[in-house]
């Protein structure tokens, strides 16, 4: 199959330009090529949510977007946020329990961020939609809806 292609994108709002194979997944180029290692892979299907990030504010599984498709994209990880003092997101999360485990948590945070950005007063069923992409298959859910909840509360201070 054919070459190498190049990209150029933004991660974290710094260019990257890399020469890749066309289907390489952006999971690999984030963790292995640029060590981007908060984003995490588990199913690699698109079932988890383990490696979400934001892909122009949208939240995307990174395991399934591939190289070709990254052209003059801008994605956020979890590197990309709280620097310098912690996201509220991530606050809530650490004071309410929702920080669980490394695995679910950094998918977790950017789904919440997202969808905070579009609409910071959500009701329930819709903080369940947005989290309906994001799999825990240990602890449960409590801590983190009531992180999500106090998000909320942290954003309203504002
Ligand atoms: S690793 Fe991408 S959705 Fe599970
Ligand atoms: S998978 Fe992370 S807390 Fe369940």
């Amino acid at each position: 199959m054919g070459g190498n292609i190049k990209v150029q994108f933004k991660v974290n709002n710094q260019p990257v330009s890399l020469n890749i194979p066309p289907l390489r997944r952006l999971i690999d180029i984030l963790r292995e090529d640029l060590g981007l290692t908060g984003t995490k892979i588990s199913c690699g299907i698109g079932r988890c949510g383990a490696c979400i990030v934001l892909v122009n504010g949208q939240i995307t599984n990174a395991c399934l977007l591939m190289g070709y498709q990254l052209h003059e994209v801008e994605i956020v990880t979890i590197e990309g946020i709280g620097i310098g003092k912690l996201d509220p997101i991530q606050q809530a999360f650490i004071e309410e329990g929702g920080f669980q485990c490394g695995y679910c948590t950094p998918g977790m945070v950017l789904s919440v961020k997202a969808l905070l950005e579009k609409n910071r007063n959500p009701t329930q069923d819709q903080i369940l939609e947005g989290l309906s992409g994001n799999l825990c298959r240990c602890t449960g859910y409590g801590g983190i809806l009531r992180a999500v909840n106090y998000s909320i509360k942290l954003l309203e201070k504002e």
